[in-house]
């Protein structure tokens, strides 16, 4: 039997203003290239489409993360001595459970911290995770992680984690800034683990956003009807296009989507009329691909103490653990 009193959920993402949603939304939309702000993939119907895209025979990613957590959680555990896992970007917490798991074994688990914008996803989460886990308590936090971070709850030994290159969807100075905000946020002795997708062969990486089923495709189309309830916008979805490819200069893959035609969206509640010619595209997602190089020097940049490196056998994915001293 669930106990309700081990789940508490605090919802920020309604006290957002709505006039600074709107901004965010229009400034993207006036910049060059026209871009949307990722996360409005994730409604509920978002992240189940998301769910599906981890099960795709190209999408490796989830996979390879899932299978190096394996074997390396109790190293994790053992190292960190962390009671408390608190997952930024917790989605669907499939992996969580291989840490959970980890720190279960090791009797150090008391308390798990889902952080994400979709509210649905934290209470499903929250609830399946307190009857699969006895006495664990979990504090649910629906917000977007770039602006709330504050609203982590004050912990014990906290491992902090942003597992499947969800860190990628940023700009890389964007990114660095968001480190240190989570560094800021932590106290001494806490530890951290950032999950990267590693820099590998381009036809491997654009097939994984490619795929022949159409999820990543329908993934991103989504946000359209997203938009639609958030901003008013009548999007016809058929008069998109899907396209991802990979940017090298940036080595990372941009999804887009493309205008099959001329044509004009009046967006009355952003006071604007959104033109966009025959073959223009939105970018929706970059998703950036790393060296192990490349994010120590983050972790560095941020305060952290780099501690482990983990990586699978083909080197596709990466695990950085790293310490707040
Ligand atoms: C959740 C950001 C890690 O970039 O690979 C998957 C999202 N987009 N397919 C990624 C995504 C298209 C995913 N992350």
């Amino acid at each position: 039997m669930l106990d309700q009193s081990n789940v508490i959920i605090d919802v920020h993402v309604h006290t957002q203003d709505p006039e600074a949603i709107k901004e965010e939304i229009r400034d993207g939309l006036l910049s060059t290239p026209k871009k949307f702000p990722t996360k409005y993939f994730y409604d509920d119907w978002g992240s189940t489409l998301f769910e599906q895209i981890c099960e795709l025979p190209e999408y490796y990613q989830t996979r390879t993360e899932h299978q190096l957590l394996e074997a390396v959680a109790d190293d994790i555990v053992a190292k960190t001595g962390a009671d408390e896992l608190v997952e930024l970007g917790s989605g669907a917490a499939t992996k969580t459970r291989v840490l959970l798991d980890a720190m279960a074994r090791a009797k150090q688990l008391r308390f798990y911290v889902p952080f994400d914008v979709s509210e649905g996803i934290v209470r499903r989460v929250a609830q399946e995770l307190v009857e699969e886990y006895e006495g664990l308590l979990v504090h649910g936090v629906v917000g977007d992680f770039l602006a709330h971070l504050e609203h982590i709850p004050d912990g014990g030994r906290r491992l902090v984690v942003i597992l499947g290159g969800t860190i990628g969807n940023l700009e890389l100075e964007a990114s660095q800034v968001f480190l240190s905000s989570i560094y800021d946020e932590m106290d001494q002795g806490d530890f951290f683990l950032l999950g990267v997708q590693l820099i590998t062969d381009v036809d491997r990486l654009e097939a994984a956003y490619n795929d022949s089923a159409g999820i990543t495709a329908a993934f991103n189309k989504n946000m359209l009807r997203v938009l639609q309830s958030v901003i008013g916008a009548e999007f016809d979805q058929d008069a998109f296009q899907h396209v991802a490819r990979f940017n090298h200069d940036k080595h990372r893959i941009e999804m887009h989507l493309r205008s099959i035609r001329d044509q004009v969206i009046p967006i009355p509640e952003l006071d604007l009329n959104l033109h966009l010619h025959e073959g223009e595209e939105i970018l929706t997602e970059i998703s950036t691909k790393y060296t192990r190089h490349q994010v120590e020097a983050l972790l560095t940049g941020a305060g952290f103490s780099p501690v482990e490196w983990y990586s699978d056998s083909n080197h596709l994915h990466g695990l950085a653990l790293a310490k707040k001293r």
